[in-house]
């Protein structure tokens, strides 16, 4: 039997929030229209969670779902990694609440905040320590609810923040089906995205500068590919951080993924930060559209500016 020297995603699993709020909800209280929203941004409704439905419960949630889906119990797991940048306290984080509640007695527990590319960020972490050898399965558990820092006065950010979340569990392959990590931040620009505290936490974005510069990334995913050992038109599928769904569509068009299904959770979900891409997967795989073992390209953006993608084989 060959050496299990490979790391892949044994299940995926997401929640989302009971409460659908549509763009024309949101025009009751600022002065925006649905079709505005549509046409700048692609979204046409979002998830917002109750007070039941914490980072953590969702979080949960979405971990038992990806625990079913891999055909593992939590005793299995070795780490919990929260990704995620609105744990419900900064102190303690979200990873060892989630681990408690789902019953992952034996984890360690611990949060990656890396914004919008927290899930991308986690599963590179996670598949070096499965290929290590220092773990037998990582869960992932990337959940959010901006809405706790969303400025509901704000129509220029309150009509893309949303929550949810989507988890997957990490574990030993014989072929290696995570791909090497791209990488980077520009962190000299602080202010493009932020909860500055302080008297303001509430999220805060200058939207042109974001959409600027997450066009000009589109080099940065065909490097993706390039270290994956797969061109862009033999991707299955292409999920990038469902920011806006003009991003969504320029990266991948920019990249001539031409074969590629295209995730648009966003049109639907909103944007849910680093629970984005687990979400966008898990709808193209409950779509049909992509399979188990298709070649499919996530790349996760946001604020510090940081991002970080890879090539996976689907769940
Ligand atoms: N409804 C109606 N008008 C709006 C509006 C809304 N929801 N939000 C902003 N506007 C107005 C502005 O006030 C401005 O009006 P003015 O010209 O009278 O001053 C005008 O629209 C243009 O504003 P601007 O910010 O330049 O709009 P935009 O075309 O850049 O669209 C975003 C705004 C936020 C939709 C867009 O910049 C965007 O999607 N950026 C990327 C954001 C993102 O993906 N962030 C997450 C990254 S992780």
């Amino acid at each position: 039997m060959s050496p299990l020297n490979g790391a892949r995603m044994l299940g995926l699993g997401v929640y989302r929030p009971a409460r659908v709020v549509t763009n024309d909800e949101i025009a009751q209280r600022v002065d925006t229209s649905d079709e505005w929203v549509r046409s700048r941004t692609g979204i046409a409704t979002r998830r917002i969670a109750d007070e039941e439905e914490t980072t953590v419960a969702m979080g949960a949630a979405a971990a038992e779902k990806a625990l079913a889906a891999a055909g593992l119990t939590a005793d299995t797991i070795d780490l919990v990694i929260g990704a995620t940048c609105t744990s419900p306290s900064q102190i303690p984080g979200a990873g060892p609440q989630i681990a408690h509640r789902i019953g992952a007695g034996q984890a360690g527990a611990f949060d990656i905040n890396g914004a919008c590319a927290g899930f991308s960020y986690a599963v590179s972490t996670a598949a070096d320590m499965v290929r290590a050898g220092s773990v037998r399965h990582v869960l992932v558990v990337a959940t959010e609810r901006l809405s706790d820092y969303t400025d509901w006065d704000d129509r220029g950010t309150c009509i893309l923040l949303a929550d949810g979340a989507g988890a997957t569990v990490i574990g030993a392959a014989e072929t290696d089906e995570i791909g090497p990590a791209v990488w980077g931040h520009d962190g000299s620009r602080p202010e493009v995205i932020r909860v500055p505290g302080y008297g303001d936490n509430m999220f805060r974005m200058e939207g042109q500068a974001v959409f600027r510069w997450a066009i000009s990334l589109v080099p940065t995913v065909r490097q993706i590919c390039e270290r994956a050992g797969v061109a862009p038109d033999e991707l299955a599928g292409i999920v990038p951080h469902q920011a806006n769904l003009r991003i969504v569509e320029a990266l991948a068009a920019g990249i001539g993924a031409t074969n590629a299904a295209v995730a648009r959770d966003v049109v639907d979900s909103g944007n849910t930060s680093a629970a984005s891409i687990p979400l966008g997967l898990a709808r193209l795989l409950d779509t049909g559209v992509i399979r188990r073992g298709d070649p499919v390209l996530l790349f996760g953006f946001g604020a510090g500016l940081t991002y970080c993608g890879q090539v996976v084989r689907c769940p």
